[in-house]
């Protein structure tokens, strides 16, 4: 009898041979703004810029011993989170979780890794804008500890109308304990 493949999620740090993948990905998650893997490779080569890609990969690799960065090279990408560091403070500049995998942790893991990479180069807090009518989003962030701080009236376009943007920010230190 065969037995069922196991899924594993592996998250690692974006390289230029990722980019046409993450902009595959932001375009489908981000439609109505579309980035080219040009764009993607602009604002990975932004001082301060990181980022990090989800691949899902059948569990066997391990068992035989293949590093996470072979069984990330062979997987499949699945979600990418873009940011930036400055001095004390840090941005996630976008992230998406491609929509049939939506509601399995990916897009956590993702800000985890975007927020424990943060701390390292020096940030104490991270800062994002989102919809004001993204609840998906407003839940992630809620979940990993951020509150709102302001807001941007009518920052996003949908069609003809405007959507706010909330401004969010995780202070690191107490959202990475
Ligand atoms: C926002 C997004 C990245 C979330 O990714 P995800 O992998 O589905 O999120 P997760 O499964 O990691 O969920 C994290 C938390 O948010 C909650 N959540 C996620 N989607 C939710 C939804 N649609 N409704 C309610 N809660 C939701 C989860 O329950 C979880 O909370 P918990 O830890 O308390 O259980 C994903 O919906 C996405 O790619 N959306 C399109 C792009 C986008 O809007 N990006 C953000 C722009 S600011």
């Amino acid at each position: 009898m065969m037995r069922p493949v196991r899924m594993r999620r592996i998250v690692t740090p974006i390289g230029g041979l990722h980019f046409g993948a993450v902009a595959t990905l932001q375009q489908l998650c981000f439609p109505e703004d579309p980035w080219s893997a040009g764009v993607i490779g602009q604002i990975m080569g932004l001082s301060g810029s990181f980022g990090f890609l989800a691949v899902e990969t059948s569990g066997d690799g391990a068992a035989a011993g293949r590093s996470d960065e072979d069984a990330a090279a062979e997987g499949v990408p699945i979600g990418y989170v873009l940011a930036r560091a400055m001095a004390d403070e840090a941005e996630v500049i976008s992230i998406g979780v491609a929509s049939l995998l939506r509601g399995r942790r990916h897009g956590a893991a993702l800000l985890r890794a975007a927020m424990a990479r943060a701390v390292e180069l020096g940030g104490r807090r991270l800062y994002l804008e989102v919809a004001q009518d993204n609840a998906a989003a407003h839940a992630l962030y809620a979940a990993a500890g951020f509150v709102s701080v302001g807001l941007r009236p009518g920052y996003y376009r949908r069609g003809r109308s405007v959507v706010d943007a909330l401004i969010y920010r995780v202070d690191l230190e107490a959202g990475m304990a």
